[in-house]
């Protein structure tokens, strides 16, 4: 039996019918927590829920539907987790979309869409939660999705790099605000490089929708992948009270891919 590091709270992870969503719920329950799985694909999300519940034959996890994108709906699901609940403990703005495009060909409309999706969800999130993560006087964590990709300049993804750098400038103001409130509630980002979901199979196939051998067939690129669950050790970590004292930063989880020399440059080895 696992240390239950989230026993007895509440959390919410938008996006969590896949990727790691769907790893950050499994792994938050597995610790104790109730989780409220949302996202827009109910499908796979009740299947997430399914796998929580069946594992310890409770009814410990539920999921709503939600497009992170829509204020209404962030109103509805707040107000839902409050009746059910009575409070929440942890947030976790995962929800997201990815389609390529450079400062000349990517639409506004796909600007707006990627950046309300990626963006404007985790200002509503930010913005509904907390009052009720204030409701219950012991704080909270809020965990906000970036990537490495608002830290590199990568030109085929302009809209998407250009959203996670507005998520981490949010994350520092939500998190000063807190302070500024006492309020108790922590406010991180995590910055993951490639991580080897769906997400990224639907990058490489060029398909809006993959199987899960896409997936699989992603082993084959020589890429250094990172598992979902490995990014979800690091949510549950800020989730917990281990991180009581880290507040307002952004954690890259790239294997030392930020810290490499240009190519040639010097190291131990030349
Ligand atoms: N995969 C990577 O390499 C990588 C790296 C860094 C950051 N990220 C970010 O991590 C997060 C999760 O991505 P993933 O790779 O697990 O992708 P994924 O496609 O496996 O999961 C994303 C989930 O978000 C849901 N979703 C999409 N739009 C939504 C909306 N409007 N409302 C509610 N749910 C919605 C999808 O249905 C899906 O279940 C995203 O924010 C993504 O930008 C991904």
């Amino acid at each position: 039996m696992s240390g239950l590091r989230v026993q007895g709270k509440v959390a919410l992870v938008t996006g969590g019918a896949s990727g790691m969503g769907k790893a950050d719920a499994l792994l938050l329950a597995r610790e104790g927590a109730s989780v409220i799985v949302s996202d827009m694909d109910s499908q796979n999300g009740r299947a997430v829920v399914k796998q929580i519940n069946d594992a310890d034959g409770s009814r410990k996890a539920i999921f709503i539907e939600h497009n992170v994108a829509d204020e209404e709906n962030w109103k509805a699901v707040i107000a839902e987790i409050q009746s059910s609940y009575g409070r929440l403990d942890i947030l976790v703005n995962n929800a997201g979309v990815m389609k390529p495009g450079n400062i000349l060909n990517t639409s506004l409309e796909e600007w707006k869409w990627i950046n309300s999706v990626n963006s404007e969800s985790q200002f509503l999130g930010c913005k509904y939660a907390i009052p009720l993560m204030e409701a219950s006087g012991e704080g909270g964590s809020i965990i906000n999705m970036s990537s490495t990709s608002m830290v590199y300049g990568i030109s085929y993804v302009a809209a998407y790099s250009a959203s996670k750098g507005s998520v981490d400038a949010l994350t520092r103001t939500v998190a000063m605000h807190c302070i500024e409130a006492g309020n108790k509630i922590r406010v991180n980002s995590i910055q993951p490089d490639s991580v080897r979901t769906p997400l990224v199979a639907k990058l490489a196939t060029g398909n809006d929708s993959v199987s899960q051998a896409d997936v699989d067939d992603l082993n084959k690129l020589p890429t250094q992948w990172i598992e979902p669950e490995d990014v979800a050790n690091t949510v549950l970590f800020l989730a917990s009270s281990e991180s009581n004292c880290i507040n307002g930063i952004a954690i890259l989880i790239d294997n030392g891919a930020c810290i490499r020399p240009p190519a040639g440059g010097a190291s131990d080895k030349n």
